[in-house]
């Protein structure tokens, strides 16, 4: 396999080995987490060990971090590929910089937003963590399949880490709101969120077998892909 094509799959071998397990441990604690809790206010004393909504919130830090970064090495192939074969840094350097700070930008305002206490605080980081995915979302050389977003890997990678990112920043509402409306919203948000991510597995193992190997890539690009057909070999 060459180079070029190793680099293409480093994103979905994260996904697979790490984020996917993650996810699993992550839910399995929110389970456990909900039931101990519906268990106590019906009266019967729960055996679900009070520690688990501690681990539920840390491994969700963990998950928000993997999925953000993922989604961040998802969209540093293409971008890269693109600035690489135009040579943007002849035409446009200030593009290239631009991306490069949005890189930066965005780990950073994650990093503050875990790091805030303050509501203000961690409302401006979360916004901006999330600014700074769309931003690069929108440049060139990203395949965002507009024109079937709902089955689009770029828009519900977005949205899924979009979620994560808003679940981190509301940590605190989820914990010191009596009437649990903040807790009612996260389930509700992150419900939507597991639903997104089952879409990401189905979407990213379509997309794998829809991107050529490097090598095949000049034949392959000829076919018409509205009409399903390829060019004969020996036309
Ligand atoms: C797939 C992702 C997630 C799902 C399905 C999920 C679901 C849940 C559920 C069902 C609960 C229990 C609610 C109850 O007590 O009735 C919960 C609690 C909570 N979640 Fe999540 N969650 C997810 C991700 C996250 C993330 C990324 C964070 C951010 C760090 C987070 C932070 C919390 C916190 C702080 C609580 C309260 C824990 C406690 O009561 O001790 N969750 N979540
Ligand atoms: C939590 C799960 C995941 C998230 C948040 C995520 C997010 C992203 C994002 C934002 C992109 C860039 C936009 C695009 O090209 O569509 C991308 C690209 C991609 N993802 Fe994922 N992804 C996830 C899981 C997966 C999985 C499980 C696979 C395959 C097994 C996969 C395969 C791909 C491929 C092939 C690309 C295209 C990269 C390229 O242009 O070369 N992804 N992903």
């Amino acid at each position: 396999m060459q180079t070029i094509d190793f680099l293409r799959i480093i994103h979905p071998a994260i996904a697979v080995i790490f984020v996917f397990p993650l996810i699993g441990i992550v839910v399995n604690f929110a389970w456990q987490t909900r039931q101990r809790r519906l268990q106590n206010l019906a009266g019967t004393k729960s055996k679900i060990p009070p520690v688990v909504g501690k681990e539920h919130k840390e491994f969700g830090d963990w998950l928000t971090s993997a999925v953000v970064g993922l989604s961040l090495i998802g969209l540093a192939y293409p971008i890269a590929k693109n600035i690489i074969q135009n040579q943007l840094w002849n035409q446009d350097i200030f593009s290239v910089v631009f991306i490069l700070l949005m890189f930066v930008v965005t780990i950073t305002s994650l990093i503050l937003l875990y790091r805030s206490k303050q509501r203000l605080w961690r409302g401006v980081f979360a916004t901006l963590t999330g600014a700074g995915l769309v931003i690069l979302g929108c440049q060139d050389g990203v395949f965002r399949r507009t024109n079937e977003w709902y089955w689009s890997h770029y828009y519900i990678g977005i949205s899924a880490s979009l979620l994560m990112i808003f679940s981190v920043a509301i940590v605190q509402d989820i914990y010191q709101d009596k009437s649990h409306r903040w807790r009612l919203v996260h389930i509700i948000l992150n419900c939507v969120a597991l639903l997104l991510f089952i879409g990401q597995g189905m979407t990213g193992t379509r997309d794998l077998l829809e991107i050529p190997l490097n090598w095949q890539e000049t034949y392959i690009y000829q076919c018409d892909f509205a009409n399903k057909t390829c060019p004969k070999l020996n036309e």
